[in-house]
């Protein structure tokens, strides 16, 4: 048997301000987290559900650059949407704050100071970059260079956004400052480190052992983690946006920002409710739960339960439902990309549709793998769905009550043993959505809720009262009646999902809202009681409206390819001599195979006219190794040799990129003797 807690504390993930939030968001953290919210609060429970942004980190300063702008201006801006974004579609946060809070300031400082004092911290000094023009160390996306794994030139210090590969900055060739474009130089820096290697078998204990029951997506990643071996990881960074390290000889240190987000949980829970905050926190009887996506799991399940366990005072989650990602019509939900449905736009363009957007996001919700959003599904959901069983059996019971009872609930008479199984499903309803929703399997516990609308439409459909009125009216009342009942729970199970169109509801049945322990009562109206007006609850979704949905992304696709062929002007003006510096020469390709363990990579054998010389390209993705054999190619004949892969290449192939980032190799327009020059 689970313990059961006295109250609950929800908590969402903290999203970054420095865009506004799209379906994505939803789906993964905000309507999992409202829905469970809503079904606590209707069960009477005690629940705070706490969010906020989170207006710290590198790409924030990023932007702030790049738009010649102060990152606060960034995050005000972004906060204000993002807050309104949330109000729009019912998420019903108790407080949601922002992480450039004062009172977010204190308690993230107070609670490093706690921890520098007991001296859990390592300090350690290491060579980091530093931009000698801009006068500041780099963070990792602050530098540039090559990738040596797949040769792209625009390499990140964190990451290839061309293979994926994972980098420290000391890994790319050439490396460049974003800032000021000068080569960096290594420079020692002091760090704070948390040493997690020291929680280790705690955390071992507590996940592996303790947490069986979490998700397999999460437990499994932690899992992996932990198998790796944990290693310390800073907590400080040299940067001038954030909260500064609070003690002696740390200027021009922030703390991480992985380090502040979730003690800004912490904050926002002080910031809500002053005097208890610490019930919400040290009390063993309230249950924390973390929502959030599963780029986070790391920090919500081994950094931050390590930060708690080392401050000593603090409860650890219960529960961390992470969810996988959500991708739309295909391709990964990109900030960058403008790929997306923006929350803003999407009510701009369907205003009073939030149910309906939560409704598909939950249908489709990526609880165990990542999941694609698509408008032909959205508009199916909505039309075969929403419309044809839950809004057509409400509408049916509402509409019929109407014409035959004048609108006020009839009487029941005798039951047949159909009417008697009907409402027997109501009361194994309010289990089973209840047991689903206590797991966090929010999809099936809305198909759980679904299938009451469907049962119903059966049984009108199998009774067809419109056929009975013609000669047994009791039994045209019985009928209703159920009808009716079946409706006033639907008002219940669906308030978490759909709370816009249950509020609807409860008006249309005149009733007031109904706690979810009324759940499964076959009773909840009276006969004799005056129902409300029958309303659509929804509306059926024409294509004309899913079409300008699809032109837009369609219109996104194409800026993005005519913005990637822009996005390269021509470069800054050399001279003859520089010019003269290039050797570039045709060559035949004498053979060509795959490089081994590197997906990119192909490797040629040339003849360059004097000897034979291989050069490594990145273009296996628009190549197959055959098809270049025997042709003639341009290559750079002079250019520093250097090992990719552990082989070393003697050159640099020509190839032309079309608008769709295709390469085709440059070849000589009549065949010409190897080792030509180009000129
Ligand atoms: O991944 C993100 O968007 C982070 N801003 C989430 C932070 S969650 C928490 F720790 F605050
Ligand atoms: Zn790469």
């Amino acid at each position: 048997m689970e313990k059961h807690f006295k109250r609950t504390l929800i908590t969402t993930a903290l999203p970054y301000a420095n865009g506004p939030v799209h379906i994505g968001h939803l789906a993964g953290v905000y309507v999992p987290a409202d829905i469970y919210a809503r079904y606590l609060r209707l069960k009477g429970e005690e629940v705070f559900m706490i969010g906020g942004s989170d207006e710290h980190g590198v790409p924030i300063t990023l932007l702030a650059r790049k738009e010649g702008v102060s990152p606060q201006n960034v995050v005000d801006r972004y906060h204000g949407m993002i807050k309104k974004a949330f109000e729009d579609f019912g998420i019903t946060f108790d407080i949601y704050s922002r992480t450039t809070s004062e009172i977010h300031y204190k308690t993230a400082s107070d609670f490093f100071r706690v921890l520098y004092n007991k001296g859990v911290f390592i300090e350690k000094s290491s060579e980091q970059y530093y931009d000698e023009e801009a006068h500041q160390f780099l963070a990792d996306r602050y530098i540039t260079g090559t990738c040596p794994h797949c040769g792209n030139e625009r390499a990140y210090g964190d990451q290839c956004e061309s293979c994926g590969t994972s980098l420290n900055p000391t890994d790319l060739l050439d490396p460049k400052s974003a800032i000021s474009g000068s080569v960096p130089v290594m420079r020692e820096t002091k760090h704070w480190y948390l040493p997690l290697n020291q929680y280790e078998a705690f955390l071992r204990q507590w996940i592996l052992e303790e947490h069986k029951e979490w998700k397999t997506n999460v437990y499994g990643q932690c899992k992996s983690w932990l198998d790796m071996g944990l290693q310390p990881r800073a907590v400080s960074r040299d940067l001038n946006w954030g909260i500064p390290v609070p003690v002696e000889g740390a200027d021009g240190k922030v703390l991480y920002v992985w380090f502040g987000a979730p003690i800004g949980y912490i904050s926002n829970t002080k910031e809500l409710c002053p005097d208890n905050w610490e019930t919400w926190w040290k009390d063993p009887e309230t249950k924390i739960v973390h929502f959030i996506g599963k780029d986070n799991i790391v920090f919500h399940c081994i950094v931050f339960p390590a930060m708690l366990k080392a401050e000593g005072t603090y409860n650890l989650p219960q529960n961390v439902p992470a969810n996988e990602f959500l991708n739309l019509e295909g391709n990964k939900i990109s900030t960058s990309k403008n790929w997306a449905v923006w929350l803003h736009e999407y009510l701009e363009d369907m205003p009073g549709k939030q149910d309906v957007l939560r409704y598909v996001l939950t249908a489709n919700a990526p609880e165990t793998k990542d999941n694609d959003f698509t408008w032909k599904d959205f508009q199916a959901r909505n039309n075969n769905e929403l419309v044809a069983i839950l809004g057509n059996f409400v509408n049916r019971a509402l509409v019929l009550t109407g014409k035959y009872f004048d609108g006020v609930v009839p009487p029941l008479a005798d039951l047949t043993d159909y009417d008697r199984e009907t409402l027997n499903y109501f009361s194994h309803v309010k289990a089973e959505v209840g047991r689903l929703l206590d797991t966090f399997h929010f999809r099936d516990a809305q198909k759980e809720a679904m299938n009451l609308a469907r049962i119903g439409n059966k049984y009108l459909a199998d009774m067809e009262p419109w056929k009975l009125a013609k000669t047994n009216m009791p039994r045209v009342a019985t009928v209703m009646n159920i009808a009716l009942q079946i409706t006033a729970n639907l008002s219940i199970a669906f308030e978490p999902f759909l709370p816009d169109s249950m509020k609807k509801l409860t008006q249309m049945l005149n009733t007031a809202p109904l706690g979810w322990n009324r759940l499964g009562d076959t009773q909840l109206l009276k006969p004799g009681h005056t129902l409300g007006k029958a309303e659509l609850l929804f509306e059926k979704i024409e294509d004309n409206l899913i079409q300008v949905q699809i032109q837009k992304l369609q219109n996104r696709e194409k800026e993005n390819e005519a913005a990637n062929y822009r996005a390269k002007p021509v470069r800054e003006t050399i001279y003859i001599d520089d010019f003269a510096k290039l050797d570039i020469r045709t060559g035949a390709v004498l053979d060509c195979i795959k490089v081994p363990k590197a997906d990119k990579l192909l490797q040629f054998l040339i003849d360059d006219g004097l000897d034979k010389r291989t050069i490594l390209s990145g273009v296996a993705a628009h190549y197959q190794p055959e098809e270049l054999i025997g042709k003639q190619v341009c290559f750079v004949a002079n250019l520093a040799p250097r090992k990719l892969k552990g082989v070393l290449s003697e050159g640099m192939i020509l190839y032309a990129e079309d608008a769709d980032g295709r390469l085709v190799a440059v070849s000589p327009e009549t065949s010409v003797r190897p080792g030509s020059e180009v000129k």
